[in-house]
Protein backbone atom coordinates (compact mmCIF):
# COMPACT_ATOMS: atom_id res chain seq x y z
CA UNK A 1 0.00 0.00 0.00
CA UNK A 2 1.07 3.59 -1.41
CA UNK A 3 1.46 5.41 2.21
CA UNK A 4 -0.93 8.70 1.94
CA UNK A 5 -3.07 6.17 -0.41
CA UNK A 6 -7.14 7.05 0.19
CA UNK A 7 -10.22 5.07 0.62
CA UNK A 8 -13.01 7.37 -0.95
CA UNK A 9 -16.39 6.96 0.90
CA UNK A 10 -19.34 8.48 -0.97
CA UNK A 11 -22.47 9.07 1.70
CA UNK A 12 -25.42 8.23 -0.58
CA UNK A 13 -23.56 5.05 -2.13
CA UNK A 14 -22.65 4.42 2.22
CA UNK A 15 -26.02 4.67 3.10
CA UNK A 16 -26.84 6.91 6.08
CA UNK A 17 -26.35 4.53 8.77
CA UNK A 18 -22.50 3.17 7.58
CA UNK A 19 -21.28 6.69 7.05
CA UNK A 20 -22.32 8.03 10.70
CA UNK A 21 -20.51 5.31 11.50
CA UNK A 22 -17.71 6.19 9.58
CA UNK A 23 -17.93 9.71 11.01
CA UNK A 24 -18.07 8.81 14.61
CA UNK A 25 -15.22 6.73 13.89
CA UNK A 26 -13.25 9.33 12.74
CA UNK A 27 -14.42 12.84 14.61
CA UNK A 28 -12.63 11.69 17.82
CA UNK A 29 -12.44 12.64 20.45
CA UNK A 30 -15.85 13.85 21.23
CA UNK A 31 -16.78 15.45 25.00
CA UNK A 32 -19.99 14.30 26.09
CA UNK A 33 -22.55 16.47 27.19
CA UNK A 34 -24.28 14.85 30.21
CA UNK A 35 -28.10 16.26 29.94
CA UNK A 36 -30.88 16.43 32.39
CA UNK A 37 -33.87 18.13 31.94
CA UNK A 38 -37.43 17.53 33.38
CA UNK A 39 -40.53 16.83 32.01
CA UNK A 40 -43.88 18.33 32.37
CA UNK A 41 -44.93 15.79 34.88
CA UNK A 42 -41.73 16.19 36.81
CA UNK A 43 -39.52 12.84 35.83
CA UNK A 44 -35.77 13.87 35.81
CA UNK A 45 -34.69 12.55 32.63
CA UNK A 46 -30.64 12.12 31.98
CA UNK A 47 -29.00 11.17 28.62
CA UNK A 48 -25.39 11.32 27.40
CA UNK A 49 -24.61 13.52 23.71
CA UNK A 50 -21.05 13.21 22.50
CA UNK A 51 -22.35 16.00 19.73
CA UNK A 52 -21.42 18.35 22.21
CA UNK A 53 -19.09 21.47 21.27
CA UNK A 54 -19.31 25.52 22.52
CA UNK A 55 -21.57 27.24 20.13
CA UNK A 56 -20.99 30.46 21.38
CA UNK A 57 -18.93 33.19 23.58
CA UNK A 58 -20.26 36.21 24.17
CA UNK A 59 -23.17 35.16 25.21
CA UNK A 60 -21.55 31.69 26.62
CA UNK A 61 -23.88 29.15 24.69
CA UNK A 62 -23.04 25.61 24.48
CA UNK A 63 -25.27 22.89 22.37
CA UNK A 64 -26.25 19.24 21.31
CA UNK A 65 -27.50 17.08 18.91
CA UNK A 66 -30.37 15.29 19.39
CA UNK A 67 -30.30 12.67 16.42
CA UNK A 68 -34.23 11.87 16.34
CA UNK A 69 -37.01 13.19 18.18
CA UNK A 70 -35.64 11.81 21.95
CA UNK A 71 -37.08 12.59 25.95
CA UNK A 72 -34.14 15.17 26.58
CA UNK A 73 -35.82 17.33 23.57
CA UNK A 74 -39.17 16.94 24.19
CA UNK A 75 -38.27 18.01 27.51
CA UNK A 76 -36.15 20.92 26.35
CA UNK A 77 -38.61 21.92 24.22
CA UNK A 78 -41.80 21.60 26.53
CA UNK A 79 -40.06 23.91 29.88
CA UNK A 80 -36.91 25.70 28.06
CA UNK A 81 -34.13 24.28 30.19
CA UNK A 82 -31.82 22.05 30.43
CA UNK A 83 -28.30 21.10 32.59
CA UNK A 84 -25.04 19.82 31.31
CA UNK A 85 -22.68 18.19 33.76
CA UNK A 86 -19.33 16.67 32.23
CA UNK A 87 -18.78 13.31 32.50
CA UNK A 88 -15.24 12.10 34.94
CA UNK A 89 -14.32 8.70 34.29
CA UNK A 90 -15.02 7.14 37.63
CA UNK A 91 -18.80 7.19 36.39
CA UNK A 92 -17.89 5.15 33.22
CA UNK A 93 -21.09 2.29 33.85
CA UNK A 94 -23.06 4.71 34.53
CA UNK A 95 -22.78 7.37 31.97
CA UNK A 96 -22.95 4.61 29.14
CA UNK A 97 -26.13 2.91 31.60
CA UNK A 98 -27.85 6.47 31.24
CA UNK A 99 -27.76 6.13 26.85
CA UNK A 100 -30.20 3.14 27.68
CA UNK A 101 -34.21 4.28 26.01
CA UNK A 102 -35.83 3.87 28.85
CA UNK A 103 -39.70 5.28 28.77
CA UNK A 104 -40.42 8.31 29.25
CA UNK A 105 -41.89 7.70 32.79
CA UNK A 106 -38.40 6.40 33.87
CA UNK A 107 -35.91 8.42 35.30
CA UNK A 108 -32.62 8.00 34.77
CA UNK A 109 -30.64 9.04 37.91
CA UNK A 110 -32.95 6.55 39.70
CA UNK A 111 -32.74 3.93 37.19
CA UNK A 112 -28.84 3.77 37.18
CA UNK A 113 -28.31 4.91 41.05
CA UNK A 114 -27.33 8.77 40.55
CA UNK A 115 -27.79 10.83 43.33
CA UNK A 116 -29.53 14.12 42.01
CA UNK A 117 -28.32 17.71 43.63
CA UNK A 118 -30.61 20.87 43.53
CA UNK A 119 -29.98 23.31 40.78
CA UNK A 120 -29.32 27.25 41.04
CA UNK A 121 -31.61 28.80 38.52
CA UNK A 122 -33.44 26.20 36.50
CA UNK A 123 -35.80 22.77 37.78
CA UNK A 124 -33.60 20.08 35.95
CA UNK A 125 -31.37 19.00 38.48
CA UNK A 126 -27.51 18.64 38.47
CA UNK A 127 -25.76 14.96 38.61
CA UNK A 128 -24.17 15.38 41.96
CA UNK A 129 -21.09 13.38 41.27
CA UNK A 130 -20.09 15.29 38.47
CA UNK A 131 -17.22 18.00 38.92
CA UNK A 132 -18.81 20.10 36.56
CA UNK A 133 -22.77 21.84 36.01
CA UNK A 134 -23.92 23.72 33.22
CA UNK A 135 -27.14 25.38 34.11
CA UNK A 136 -29.08 26.37 30.69
CA UNK A 137 -32.11 28.29 29.29
CA UNK A 138 -33.27 27.40 26.24
CA UNK A 139 -31.74 29.26 22.96
CA UNK A 140 -33.05 27.88 20.11
CA UNK A 141 -33.46 24.07 18.42
CA UNK A 142 -32.23 24.50 14.53
CA UNK A 143 -33.84 21.07 12.54
CA UNK A 144 -31.54 19.64 10.18
CA UNK A 145 -32.92 16.46 8.33
CA UNK A 146 -32.94 13.69 11.36
CA UNK A 147 -31.28 15.37 13.93
CA UNK A 148 -32.05 18.91 15.84
CA UNK A 149 -28.99 21.02 17.56
CA UNK A 150 -30.16 22.31 20.79
CA UNK A 151 -28.28 25.43 21.83
CA UNK A 152 -28.47 27.11 25.31
CA UNK A 153 -27.60 29.76 26.97
CA UNK A 154 -25.72 29.00 29.74
CA UNK A 155 -26.78 31.54 32.66
CA UNK A 156 -24.89 29.62 35.68
CA UNK A 157 -21.59 27.56 36.06
CA UNK A 158 -21.11 25.00 38.72
CA UNK A 159 -17.64 23.11 39.38
CA UNK A 160 -16.72 21.19 42.44
CA UNK A 161 -14.15 23.26 44.18
CA UNK A 162 -11.61 20.53 44.80
CA UNK A 163 -11.56 20.47 40.80
CA UNK A 164 -10.61 23.83 40.59
CA UNK A 165 -7.05 24.68 40.17
CA UNK A 166 -4.87 27.71 41.41
CA UNK A 167 -6.13 29.81 38.30
CA UNK A 168 -9.69 29.04 39.38
CA UNK A 169 -10.11 27.06 35.64
CA UNK A 170 -11.07 23.52 36.21
CA UNK A 171 -7.90 21.31 35.76
CA UNK A 172 -7.97 18.37 33.49
CA UNK A 173 -6.68 16.25 35.82
CA UNK A 174 -8.78 16.80 38.32
CA UNK A 175 -11.81 16.46 35.80
CA UNK A 176 -11.07 13.36 34.34
CA UNK A 177 -13.22 13.81 31.71
CA UNK A 178 -14.33 10.85 29.39
CA UNK A 179 -14.98 11.28 25.69
CA UNK A 180 -16.88 8.84 23.26
CA UNK A 181 -14.67 7.50 20.35
CA UNK A 182 -15.94 5.04 17.27
CA UNK A 183 -17.81 2.24 17.78
CA UNK A 184 -18.34 0.92 21.37
CA UNK A 185 -14.75 2.85 22.09
CA UNK A 186 -14.09 5.72 24.93
CA UNK A 187 -11.30 7.67 25.74
CA UNK A 188 -9.91 8.75 28.81
CA UNK A 189 -7.61 11.80 29.27
CA UNK A 190 -4.26 10.34 28.06
CA UNK A 191 -1.41 12.57 28.10
CA UNK A 192 -1.55 16.33 28.36
CA UNK A 193 0.99 18.39 26.69
CA UNK A 194 1.72 22.22 26.99
CA UNK A 195 2.11 24.60 24.56
CA UNK A 196 1.94 28.21 24.34
CA UNK A 197 -0.07 30.00 21.12
CA UNK A 198 3.07 31.39 18.92
CA UNK A 199 2.63 34.99 17.43
CA UNK A 200 2.68 36.18 14.50
CA UNK A 201 5.58 38.86 14.47
CA UNK A 202 6.66 40.71 10.89
CA UNK A 203 10.31 41.23 10.77
C1 LIG B 1 -21.55 8.35 25.20
C2 LIG B 1 -22.84 8.47 24.44
C3 LIG B 1 -23.00 9.54 23.58
C4 LIG B 1 -24.22 9.71 22.89
N1 LIG B 1 -24.35 10.78 22.06
C5 LIG B 1 -25.55 11.02 21.46
C6 LIG B 1 -25.74 12.21 20.69
O1 LIG B 1 -24.83 13.04 20.51
N2 LIG B 1 -26.99 12.40 20.16
C7 LIG B 1 -28.00 11.52 20.35
O2 LIG B 1 -29.10 11.75 19.85
N3 LIG B 1 -27.84 10.40 21.08
C8 LIG B 1 -26.64 10.14 21.65
N4 LIG B 1 -26.48 9.03 22.42
C9 LIG B 1 -27.63 8.14 22.62
C10 LIG B 1 -28.59 8.71 23.66
O3 LIG B 1 -27.94 8.94 24.89
C11 LIG B 1 -29.74 7.71 23.87
O4 LIG B 1 -30.49 7.64 22.67
C12 LIG B 1 -30.63 8.05 25.03
O5 LIG B 1 -31.50 6.97 25.29
C13 LIG B 1 -31.46 9.29 24.79
O6 LIG B 1 -32.18 9.52 25.97
P1 LIG B 1 -33.53 10.34 26.06
O7 LIG B 1 -34.54 9.65 25.15
O8 LIG B 1 -33.84 10.22 27.49
O9 LIG B 1 -33.24 11.75 25.61
C14 LIG B 1 -25.26 8.80 23.07
C15 LIG B 1 -25.09 7.70 23.94
C16 LIG B 1 -23.89 7.54 24.62
C17 LIG B 1 -23.73 6.38 25.56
Amino acid sequence: MTAGARTDFDPEELGHGRFYALMTASIVPRPIAWVSTTSEDGVDNLAPHSFFPVACVAPPIVQFTSVGRKDSLRNIEATGEFVVSLTPEPLFEQVNATGTNYPADVSEFDAVGLEREPSALVRPPRVRASPVALECRLHSVVGLGNSWIVLGRVVHAAVHTEALADDGLPDVERLAPLSRLGRAEWGTRGEIRRIDRVPYEAD
